[in-house]
């Protein structure tokens, strides 16, 4: 894994595009971030007519450093502060409230903003020359797989990102732990590598879960995060006998397990990404590109352990999957279907 520093020359070029209102990929220990001016709102624009995201959707601000913070955020309470602390730079975003100067462009029209210190060398290196805040949601088109590779923004974008960093591989594979710290609870807003625990052994109190108040947005979609090929959730014990009843007609399917299979099967393609959730969760959106190739008509996944170490991996899972095909509907799925309807599909 390649997460080394980049010659300085390929970072200048990158602050150069940046400063000239352009378009920027570059990585970030989670996944890569398709990076903007956040002080200049038609490159903040430049981002959201790329990705196809709904003007709506906020986007996450990255600062090189803590001390950037009072610039984009007022009167950040004692629990962010306690947080910020302990977890950045690393795979925290901060949900605060927005210092008048923030483009609303960026915070889809509300009053808080999202605010994250990536730790990754080439994310600080870029940070660090830029010298500003630079937004950068996940460099797929909306409601697609997260990239964890540089090949991937390539293969989404081609040549309308003018400037790709490669940093290699994702060390985490899956998007930022989103904490908001707006009302009096800190409150989970999107799972991620740093869990309930970590975040309660700093501030005891923090909730789960989205609550009545929370603004729409798209990483709580319930349809996001998705290949082309349909996914279904199977549990373990079944995936043998569905791999079956779909291979009758000699049609292919993938499966994405944490075990071998059982029962060879010409017409299947199946991936053990094992039991380690750290190991699952960064291959995780590698492994849903590779078996959206595979010409299956349908990819199977596993259902993942319980236990709060598969917690981001079971929630990126059940929103690739549609929840009619995730077997047992959790009723939160469904209600964010009811809240949002399926438009975060489309890409
Ligand atoms: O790991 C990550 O967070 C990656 C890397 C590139 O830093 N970024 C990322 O950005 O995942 P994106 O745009 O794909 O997801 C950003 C999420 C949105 O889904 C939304 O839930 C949340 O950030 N968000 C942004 N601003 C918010 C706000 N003001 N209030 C609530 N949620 C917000
Ligand atoms: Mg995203």
């Amino acid at each position: 894994m390649v997460t080394a520093r980049l010659p300085q020359d390929e970072i200048d070029r990158a602050v150069d595009v940046l400063r000239e209102g352009e378009v920027v990929a570059f990585p970030t220990e989670t996944v890569y971030g398709l990076g903007a001016d956040a002080q200049n709102p038609d490159a903040v624009r430049k981002v959201f007519e790329l990705k196809g995201r709904p003007a709506t959707h906020p986007l996450i601000v990255h600062l090189d450093h803590p001390r950037l913070l009072e610039r984009w955020a007022l009167n950040v309470p004692p629990a962010a502060q306690a947080l910020a602390e302990r977890f950045w730079p690393g795979p925290l975003t901060l949900v605060l409230r927005r210092a008048p100067a923030v483009d609303l462009a960026i915070t889809g029209g509300q009053d808080t903003v999202a605010v994250r210190v990536p730790n990754h060398p080439v994310a600080q290196q870029l940070l660090r020359a830029f010298g500003g805040g630079i937004v950068a949601p996940s460099a797929n088109r909306y409601g697609r797989v997260s990239p964890t590779r540089a090949d991937h923004v390539r293969e989404e974008f081609g040549d309308a990102v003018k400037v790709v960093l490669d940093g290699g591989d994702c060390k985490i594979g899956l998007e930022s732990t989103i904490v908001s710290c707006v009302d009096a609870v800190p409150r989970v807003l999107r799972p991620g590598a740093i869990t309930l625990t970590q975040l309660r052994a700093v501030v005891p109190e923090v909730a789960e879960g989205r609550s009545a108040s929370q603004p729409r947005v798209p990483g709580s979609d319930a349809k996001h995060y998705a290949p082309s090929t349909p996914v279904s959730i199977v549990a373990s014990g079944k995936l043998e006998e569905v791999v079956a009843q779909l291979t009758a007609d000699h049609e292919k399917v993938a499966v994405l397990a944490t075990r071998p299979p059982r029962l060879a099967n010409k017409f299947m393609t199946w991936i053990n990404a094992g039991r380690r959730a750290e190991l699952y969760a960064r291959e995780l959106y590698v492994n849903l590109r590779s078996l959206d190739k595979s010409g299956a008509r349908e990819i199977l996944v596993e259902e993942v352990p319980g236990g709060e170490a598969w917690d981001a991996v079971r929630d990126r899972l059940r929103r690739a999957a549609s929840a009619e095909n995730v077997v047992s509907v959790d009723p939160d799925i469904a209600a964010l279907r009811a809240d949002f309807g399926e438009d975060a599909g489309s890409p």
